[in-house]
């Protein structure tokens, strides 16, 4: 195992994925909190708006309140970030499994961006495809295009579920083959509530994707996603962005079970960052 924060690229040649590995949970917070601010400062540099899509689940809400903390907000021009969502549950904002209600709670809530600059995934309606409308028509109207006409976020935050999925794209299910729209409906296997989530082009249409990993419950399955080849790949190996950057951030946990080749490159964290 390398020192912490040795980037190793354990995948096979020709797919341009990183692992940044940490010491810990805080750590991986932290390295994202400074790619997030890195990114927001390059891309306002040269636009005028830094488009995001926010991961659930419980791994980026220490990211969110580092970024809502003293240390990083003022590093960011706020109201020139448009907030968007890799996908939410079939519940209203405040309820307890909102993803869009933690990102609120730890970052939204605490920093100046404009309410118009939120963009909530309407998962709770019943009517799902004027939903799904409803944010393909804001993903249109704020982000760029790529050259097969899907929207290009500026950055993607990701998770890992311990069985492969990401954002709401479960091993198995037919939305993981969507080539075509750029949101869609999925049923989560486990708890069989209805979702609402971005599909696999518009993931992999991004300028630039973080997954964040941490704890020793990932580790059979980051490796597995990192150095496994299978003829029935998981949703997250499927996150492979041509014309972009993919990093994975984990802590020591989760990559426990990684056994890199030569690393390619021993740089520190910081020089990744
Ligand atoms: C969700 C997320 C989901 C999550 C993974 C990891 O809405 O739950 O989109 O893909 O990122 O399940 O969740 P944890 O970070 O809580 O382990």
């Amino acid at each position: 195992m390398d020192a912490p924060g040795e980037m190793r690229n354990p995948v096979p040649a020709g797919q341009e994925r990183e692992l940044v590995i940490c010491e810990d949970a805080g750590t991986v917070a932290r390295a994202a909190a400074r790619i997030f601010v890195a990114a927001a400062a390059s891309v306002l540099h040269q636009q005028n708006r830094f488009c995001v899509a926010l991961a659930g689940g419980n791994t980026p809400r220490a990211l969110y309140r580092l970024l809502a903390g003293d240390e990083f907000r003022p590093q960011v021009d706020w109201a020139r970030v448009h907030f968007f969502w890799t996908d939410e549950r079939a519940v209203p904002p405040g309820h307890a499994d909102s993803n869009f209600s933690a990102a609120h709670s730890d970052l939204l809530s605490r920093i100046a961006v404009p309410k118009e600059n939120i963009h909530r995934m309407q998962a709770e309606r019943e009517d799902f495809s004027a939903a799904a409308a409803l944010y393909e028509r804001a993903l249109r109207r704020y982000l760029e295009l790529d050259a097969h006409g899907f929207p290009r976020f500026h950055l993607v935050l990701l998770g890992l579920g311990a069985d492969g999925h990401t954002a709401s794209l479960f091993p198995g299910a037919s939305q993981i083959l969507e080539a075509h729209a750029w949101v869609t409906e999925s049923v989560s296997p486990t708890l069989g509530m209805r979702r609402m989530t971005l599909t696999l082009p518009v993931l992999n249409a991004a300028h630039r994707v973080l997954f964040l990993v941490t704890g020793g419950d990932k580790a059979q399955v980051l490796k597995t996603v990192l150095q496994a080849s299978s003829r029935s790949p998981l949703p997250a190996q499927l996150v492979v962005v041509p014309n972009g950057s993919l990093t994975f951030l984990a802590d020591r946990d989760a990559a426990g079970r990684i056994r890199a080749s030569p690393p390619l490159a021993r740089i520190s964290q910081n020089d990744i960052l």
